[in-house]
């Protein structure tokens, strides 16, 4: 099926996402610079650009930047005077990912901050918060914290949005007991759990597999 899935990934972006010199020298330079290919895809990319729009976001976050493929579409898409705050872990992601926004002309959009989430979700609650779009894209392992920490860093109407939750399926093998399914599990059962959130999960195909996004909304 992945052929398929392919062709079909290609024939939409051809007609919906046409060449786009900044994203295209974005994925060039992350090839360059060694990055695993593991952004989302241009289609991925026009659906975070369509929440943003629909929602409109003013403030976003984002956990997992690599080379900011996704903060540009997150940050074109916002209207004058919004923000996107990014986190990455890796300083090599970061300094690529600095390059790519600053050719994409947004990096005066874009609050760029290098460490492990976990250190610097604490500080953007006095300094940035509350967030309109959350996009959790980082260690599978630190979903369930993530998660913690967007409805910490949220406002009712906030919208919450996770990549990878699927997997190849992997989400449903009995005893699988790699730690960034266990992730997942973890977080969706959290997803679960919150009377806070009203949430949902999309499943994916495309050029990047099978996969899927949770999607969730703050309520209250
Ligand atoms: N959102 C990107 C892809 C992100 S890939 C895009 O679609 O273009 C996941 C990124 O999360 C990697 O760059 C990885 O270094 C980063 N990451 C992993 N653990 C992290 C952590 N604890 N804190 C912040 N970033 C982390
Ligand atoms: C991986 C991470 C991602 O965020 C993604 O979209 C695909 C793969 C990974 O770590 O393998
Ligand atoms: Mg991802």
């Amino acid at each position: 099926m992945q052929e398929l899935w392919t062709q079909v990934d290609n024939y939409f972006g051809d007609l919906l996402v046409p060449e786009d010199e900044k994203l295209d020298a974005a994925l060039l330079a992350n090839e360059q610079a060694g990055l695993p290919p593991i952004d989302v895809t241009r289609l991925q990319g026009k659906f975070l650009e369509f929440l943003v729009r629909v929602s409109g976001a003013r403030r976003i976050l984002e956990i997992g930047a690599l080379g900011g493929y996704s903060t540009i579409w997150l940050a074109r898409a916002l209207p004058e005077g919004g923000r996107v705050v990014t986190l990455e872990v890796d300083p090599h992601h970061a300094r690529v990912a600095r390059a790519n926004l600053t050719n994409a002309g947004v990096l005066d959009r874009v609050d760029l901050t290098v460490g492990p989430a976990l250190d610097t979700l604490p500080t953007l609650e006095t300094n940035a918060a509350p967030f309109d779009l959350i996009f959790i894209d980082a260690d599978k392992e630190g979903y369930p914290e993530y998660l913690h920490w967007a409805l910490k860093l949220s406002h009712p109407g906030t919208v919450i949005v996770a990549d990878n939750v699927v997997r190849e399926g992997k989400v449903v093998e009995p005893g699988c007991n790699d730690p960034r399914v266990q992730g997942v599990r973890r977080f969706t059962e959290l997803l679960a759990a919150e009377p806070r959130l009203s949430a949902t999960v999309l499943q994916t195909v495309g050029i990047k597999g099978y996969d899927g996004f949770a999607l969730a909304v703050v309520l209250y």
